[in-house]
Parts: C-alpha cells; structure tokens; sequence
C-alpha cells in the first residue's frame, strides 16, 4: 500500500528530499504559529529530526500530503504533512498530528480531507479504537477542520499555553471507532 489515497488528497511516505519542504514550512512564523516550535529550525536539526523520526515504527513515520497540480501531467505536489504519535497499543490509541504548510492551500477542505484519510487508516487498518488531539483554542480554523473531521471536545486544559505574553487554553478532542463508523455512508 505505497499511497493512502482520497478525493483530491493523497499520503505518502517522507524522503529525505522532502527536508528542504520541511525546513521553510516550519520557518515560516504563520504555520508554526499553532504548532509546538518555537525556534527557527536549522537544516542539521531538521535532518537530525528526520533520522529519529525514521528510526520510530513505521506507523509513526511523518506522511506527505499530496495534491493534484493543475499541469498536463498529473503530477502530485506536497502540501504539508501529518503523522500518528506515540501509538498505544494496549490501550489501541493515538495522538494525530498535521500541517499544511503551504499556506495558498489553506481553507480548501484539504486538512478536513487529510484528517478524514488518516482517521480511515487508523481505524479500518491499524484498527486503532481512540484517536484524539490537543489543539490552541485560538486556533479556530483547527477546531473547525476537526469537527468537520467528526471529532468532538472531550475537555480543556485551562492557561496551559503560553505564547505572545498571554495564557491559552488547550482543546482537547477525540473520536472514538464506533462514532467513525457510525457517520460511514453504508456500504449497500
Ligand atoms: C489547521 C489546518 C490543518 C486546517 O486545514 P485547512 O485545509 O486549512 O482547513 P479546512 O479548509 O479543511 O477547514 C477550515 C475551516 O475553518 C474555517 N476557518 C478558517 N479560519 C477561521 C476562523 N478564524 N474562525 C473560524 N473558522 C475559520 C474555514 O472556513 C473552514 O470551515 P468551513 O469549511 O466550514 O468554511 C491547516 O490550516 C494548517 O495546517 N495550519 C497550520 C498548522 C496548524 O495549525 N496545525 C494544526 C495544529 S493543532
């Protein structure tokens, strides 16, 4: 299974061709606004990140998210990526994580579908039973992407996020296997 693939959208594993990508979407102030970094990232950390990640079960490896260009050719260009962490198997649960790094691509439904893509594989192919996030509540185009990706607000973390001088509070959200399977269009 070389791509997750969906409508307009497709997944595909990370190369180490991609670092270049990778380093200016997470220099660039606007995408990592929301995310977990806080310092400009230089080329060694990033290929230093890579190895590490790399080094993590496949099923926690970052994947590109594709779209088709409007060229002659079909090509595919990577827009951002995202990633399961920290997989509990016992417990058949995982955090998930995305960025859409090119930022003329935002606002398009293209994070709603990746999220989709990934919850489908998590479910139906890892047969994963939890998957949830933590995410800014300033981050309102976020939260509104989530719930249109069917997960729902478990709760929040008061002031657990300092940025700009100030406090935020942390949104955490979730969805269960069974409200996956539930919102499926039937089969027959
Ligand atoms: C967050 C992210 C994944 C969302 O992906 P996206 O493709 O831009 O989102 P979508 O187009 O699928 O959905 C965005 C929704 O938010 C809405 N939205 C945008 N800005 C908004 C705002 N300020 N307030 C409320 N809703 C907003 C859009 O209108 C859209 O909703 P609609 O379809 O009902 O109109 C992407 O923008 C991104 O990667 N941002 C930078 C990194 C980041 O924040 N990652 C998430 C960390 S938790």
């Amino acid at each position: 299974m070389p791509y997750l693939t969906g409508e307009r959208i497709r997944l595909r594993a990370a190369e180490k061709e991609d670092i270049s990508a990778f380093l200016r979407w997470i220099n660039d102030e606007e995408v990592t606004e929301n995310l977990l970094l806080v310092s400009p990232m230089s080329r060694f950390e990033e290929e230093r990140w890579y190895e590490s990640m790399m080094k993590q079960p496949a099923t926690e490896h970052v994947l590109v998210i594709e779209v088709k260009d409007q060229g002659p050719n079909n090509d595919f260009r990577p827009i951002g990526t995202c990633q399961f962490h920290n997989i509990d198997w016992r417990n058949r649960s995982t955090e998930i994580g995305i960025m859409i790094g090119e930022k003329a691509f935002w606002d398009q439904g293209y994070g709603t579908e990746t999220m989709q893509l990934l919850i489908e594989h998590g479910f139906s192919t890892l047969n994963l039973h939890r998957i949830w996030l933590q995410v800014y509540a300033k981050n309102k185009r976020a939260i509104r992407a989530y719930e249109k990706s069917g997960l729902t607000h478990e709760g929040q973390y008061r002031e657990a996020h300092y940025q700009h001088g100030q406090y935020f509070d942390v949104h955490l959200m979730s969805i269960l296997k069974d409200e996956w399977q539930a919102e499926r269009p039937s089969e027959d």
